[in-house]
């Protein structure tokens, strides 16, 4: 288990494992996680691509353009965001990241996720969905909000289409537009019920 108490002390635990890293040759083939480590919705996509490697900056190839266009167009502030992937350097020729690779990175996402502690989770395609959601498709459930409990405390996730699939088609691009300008009222609706959960809690507690 990962101990470190901030992002900082988490990349930096990171680096210093390097070595023992898939994927990883030099510490600065590690692409971290970005934004704020108050947000309250985070994105997990796959992997770094030839961009993000380039940069060590998640989702700034011509997928991550569209997915921060989009967040722009539906004006979600930055501050509110933070962006990160299952696996956390690129794999050669930007195949798929192995079972084994991801497995690797893990216990650093998980703590990624502890330490943000986000209302919501929003997947990019079916690596980081199936981290939250093993048993479906994309095509299935893409938009739709899911409540589930992961670690021993409940999550609200929205699995969405990668944006790289949306640049390869027209039609999944109005669909991945179209399910993500309802990202704010879906958060809306979180906070509202993470509100009610908390006044029940605190009604709860007054009445024992
Ligand atoms: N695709 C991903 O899944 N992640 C990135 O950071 C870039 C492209």
């Amino acid at each position: 288990m990962i101990t470190a108490e901030n992002l900082t002390e988490l990349k930096a635990l990171l680096e210093a494992n390097y070595a023992s890293l898939p994927l990883v040759t030099k510490v600065t083939d590690i692409v971290h996680g970005e934004g704020s480590a108050r947000a309250e919705i985070m994105f997990i996509g796959e992997a770094p691509g030839y961009n993000e490697h380039v940069q060590r900056r998640p989702f700034v190839g011509r997928s991550g353009q569209l997915l921060r266009l989009t967040l722009n167009e539906i004006g979600l502030p930055p501050e509110l965001v933070f962006i990160s992937n299952i696996v956390k350097a690129r794999p050669p020729d930007n195949r798929d990241p192995s079972p084994e690779e991801i497995e690797a990175f893990r216990p650093y996402l998980n703590r990624e996720i502890e330490l943000i502690n986000p209302k919501l989770i929003v997947t990019l395609g079916r690596f980081s969905m199936a981290k939250f959601l093993p048993e479906v498709k994309v095509s299935q459930v893409h938009g739709r909000l899911h409540k589930l409990v992961w670690q021993d405390k409940k999550l609200f996730v929205l699995p969405m289409y990668h944006p790289a699939a949306a640049l390869r088609s027209t039609q999944l691009k109005s669909t991945f537009v179209k399910d993500f300008s309802r990202l704010p009222k879906v958060l809306d609706w979180i906070k509202k019920q993470l509100e009610l959960e908390k006044t029940k809690d605190l009604i709860g507690q007054a009445l024992y």
